[in-house]
């Protein structure tokens, strides 16, 4: 009897588990219950563990919901992300936002080249630091400090590749930096950002 009894229990459990999938459900679930489904690969706070699916704790909302809305009209190039972002809703995409943009960027300790760290600053601050403040901290253009060298490397190539729309103003300033320094120019940006931890 309390067998039945529980697994029952257990089953309706299930079924509302399941009425709050993303694909299924059209309002309701917090960001943070929404959120479990991009833990695999963004981390359970938004903290990647691995160098291809980028970071996005911290990220702030506005920039946040722009790429979403780039990856659900296939307007960003992306290997898996258009695909995800197609099943949610513009609410349900600033629910995420908003519960990301609170957690902590925790920040792993990568492999960074000494030189080309000391030559991405100086490209750095003379290009980039007006719009990417405080060395790319996470902010209203998004998240560069600590992100993985990786995923900069290839948002870099599909900006420079045009499989990316550049936000406005910044691509003036990536020729600038190419102009100056030539094939070393964006591997020297990326160790910059990527060696800080
Ligand atoms: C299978 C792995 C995977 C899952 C699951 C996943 N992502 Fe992603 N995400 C990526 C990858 C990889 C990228 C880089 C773009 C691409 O290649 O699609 C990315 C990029 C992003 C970006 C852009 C970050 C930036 O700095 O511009 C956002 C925002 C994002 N994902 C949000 C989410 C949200 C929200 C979910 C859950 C609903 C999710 N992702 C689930 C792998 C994943
Ligand atoms: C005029 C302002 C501006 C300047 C200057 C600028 N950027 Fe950006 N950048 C932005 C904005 C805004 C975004 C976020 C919007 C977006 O993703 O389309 C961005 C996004 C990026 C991204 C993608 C991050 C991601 O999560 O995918 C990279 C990488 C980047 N910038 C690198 C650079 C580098 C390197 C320089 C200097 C050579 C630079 N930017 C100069 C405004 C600027």
């Amino acid at each position: 009897m309390r067998e039945n009894w529980m697994s029952k229990r257990v089953r309706n459990l299930l079924l509302v588990m399941l009425a709050s999938l993303p694909l299924t459900a059209q309002s309701g679930p917090s960001g943070q219950a929404l959120a479990f489904t991009c833990a695999g690969c963004h981390g359970t706070d938004g903290s990647s563990v691995g160098p291809s699916s980028p970071s996005i704790a911290a990220m702030d909302p506005d920039v946040f919901i722009d790429a979403m809305d780039a990856y659900k009209r296939d307007q960003r190039n992306s290997t898996i992300m258009n695909r995800i972002a197609k099943g949610y809703s513009d609410e349900q995409i600033k629910a995420m936002a908003w519960f990301f943009a609170k957690q902590k960027l925790r920040l792993h300790v990568q492999k960074t080249d000494r030189q080309l760290v000391e030559l991405g600053k100086q490209l750095h601050d003379t290009h980039c630091e007006k719009c990417h403040e405080e060395g790319g901290r996470a902010g209203d253009s998004g998240t560069l400090a600590g992100q993985w060298i990786p995923y900069l490397d290839f948002s870099m190539q599909d900006f420079i590749e045009g499989r990316r729309t550049y936000p406005r103003k910044m691509k003036r300033k990536v020729d600038a930096a190419i102009e100056e320094q030539g094939e070393q120019a964006m591997p020297a940006l990326i160790h910059y950002y990527g060696s800080k931890h």
